[in-house]
């Protein structure tokens, strides 16, 4: 049997050795040895930890390496910004050639409406003679014919303003079709209404070239070449219909005096 100081003194073992050795001869006193000796031991050993995380210089230098750091990657960020905003050039069209005044553009466009709006108003005035109570062939097939000619006139100002380089804008208020209007028509009502409508839209051509012509005093306003268009090619078209339409309605007034109802009805077969 050892004495309690004997053992601690001479064996200085392990803890794990003391423990077993205590937990069979002195448990109590030898724990307590232990324990003193290892709190001994780890004042004599210096705790880098523990220094380093009391220390304030350190947590001073983490700090401003944490800052210089983020700020870092700021301007990193920021610079890979700049290059990734989108330089691409937008896809516009060149638009330094297209030259007409902007009163003329408008006139035009107001023209194209009045020739769509003209060749609605004839397919009414078609529709009302092809139905079978009416049942008039020969000018159901007048006014077709004559809706066609006016969405075609009305084309032929968009190809126009396409080709000068001026239909840019929206379409949207290009094409409306205003309310048609529709009666009970005879042959010779629908014709005059007819004249009438085209008389209109003749007015309307000339007002258009005068608006073209622009003012007398600046020769750059004068759009030679649409005026020439709408003069020798346009109004023509447009008179020498007009011509024929007036000689339809003479004809068929004739016709209607001498034969009444048996006039439209032997002008409708020859139309
Ligand atoms: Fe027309």
């Amino acid at each position: 049997m050892y004495s309690h100081s004997a053992l601690c003194e001479r064996e200085r073992p392990t803890t794990k050795r003391l423990k077993v050795f205590c937990s069979t001869q002195a448990p109590t006193v030898c724990i307590h040895i232990a324990k003193a000796r290892k709190a001994e031991e780890l004042r004599k050993i210096p705790n880098i930890n523990n220094n380093n995380k009391r220390n304030p210089k350190n947590k001073m230098m983490k700090f401003c390496a944490s800052f210089c750091l983020l700020t870092v990657l700021a301007a990193i960020n920021m610079a890979q910004a700049d290059n990734l905003q989108c330089n691409i050039k937008s896809n516009a069209a060149f638009r330094g050639w297209p030259d007409m005044k902007e009163p003329c553009i408008r006139s035009m466009r107001e023209q194209i409406q009045k020739e769509i709006n003209a060749s609605m108003q004839y397919l009414a005035m078609a529709a009302y003679f092809s139905n079978d109570t009416v049942n008039r062939p020969g000018f159901a097939e007048h006014f077709f014919k004559a809706a066609k000619e006016e969405r075609e006139h009305g084309a032929k100002l968009i190809e126009y303003l396409s080709m000068r380089g001026e239909l840019t804008h929206t379409v949207k208020d290009l094409i409306k079709v205003s309310p048609v209007k529709v009666k009970n028509w005879t042959g010779l009502s629908a014709l005059e209404d007819a004249f009438k409508l085209e008389t209109e839209v003749t007015k309307s051509i000339r007002d258009l070239i005068k608006t073209c012509e622009g003012n007398s005093k600046k020769a750059d306003d004068n759009d030679y070449h649409l005026v020439d268009y709408l003069t020798g090619v346009y109004l023509e078209e447009q008179l020498t219909g007009q011509r024929e339409l007036a000689g339809k309605i003479t004809t068929l007034e004739k016709m209607m005096s001498s034969q009444g109802e048996l006039g439209e009805f032997l002008f409708d077969k020859n139309m």
